[in-house]
């Protein structure tokens, strides 16, 4: 880069030092300017560089995380197969009619719903706000937190209203000899 020197002292090239007013080697320079060989004009100018610099990382740095914050909210939800585990035969629930479990043994509770003659869906019984246990709302096709009035899609898990910003964990379910059963957990990797 070339700079206009004011006072009329011609152009310097900032790209390769700095050039001493009386114009003599550098080496032939008192101590004070062998030691800061680098004037205001050339240090302003390499701020500059280093900032613009810094602005393109920090941008690049930026769009690569709304990239992968994107990438885990539409592909985040990943199934955890476990052993299949009956948990309900198909007609011990009425339709709208529902019974916690657990999934694997020993987990957190889960709830089963059964939403038609032959569909039934189940999720992790704590809700994602602050852990207390939701309840079926079926006439409504959702499922409701009390404790703070949050709601969740009875058919994807998903929040609607109130606080919970994540879906419920979704339990994938089967219907197989007249039993339903578990075989997997989808887990919110987000
Ligand atoms: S704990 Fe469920 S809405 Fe707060």
């Amino acid at each position: 880069m070339i700079l206009h020197q004011r006072g009329g002292e011609g152009p310097r090239d900032l790209d390769h030092g700095t050039t001493p007013p009386d114009g003599r080697p550098i080496d032939e320079q008192p101590k004070w300017r062998r030691d800061f060989p680098v004037d205001w004009a050339q240090d302003e100018y390499v701020s500059r560089r280093e900032l613009v610099k810094f602005m393109v990382l920090t941008s690049a740095a930026m769009v690569a995380g709304q990239f992968w914050i994107v990438l885990k909210s539409t592909f985040g939800r990943t199934a955890a197969r476990s052993s299949d585990v009956p948990i309900a035969r198909v007609d011990e629930l009425p339709i709208g009619g529902a019974k916690t479990f657990t999934y694997p043994e020993g987990s957190t509770p889960r709830l089963l719903v059964r939403t038609g003659a032959v569909t039934f869906v189940a999720y992790d019984q704590q809700c994602t706000h602050l852990l207390c246990p939701v309840v079926p709302a079926v006439e409504v096709g959702r499922l409701h937190c009390p404790c703070h009035n949050g709601w969740f899609d009875l058919a994807t898990g998903r929040p609607v209203a109130g606080p919970p910003q994540r879906a419920l964990p979704r339990i994938f379910v089967e219907i197989r000899d007249g039993s339903v059963y578990a075989t997997g957990v989808e887990e919110s990797t987000t």
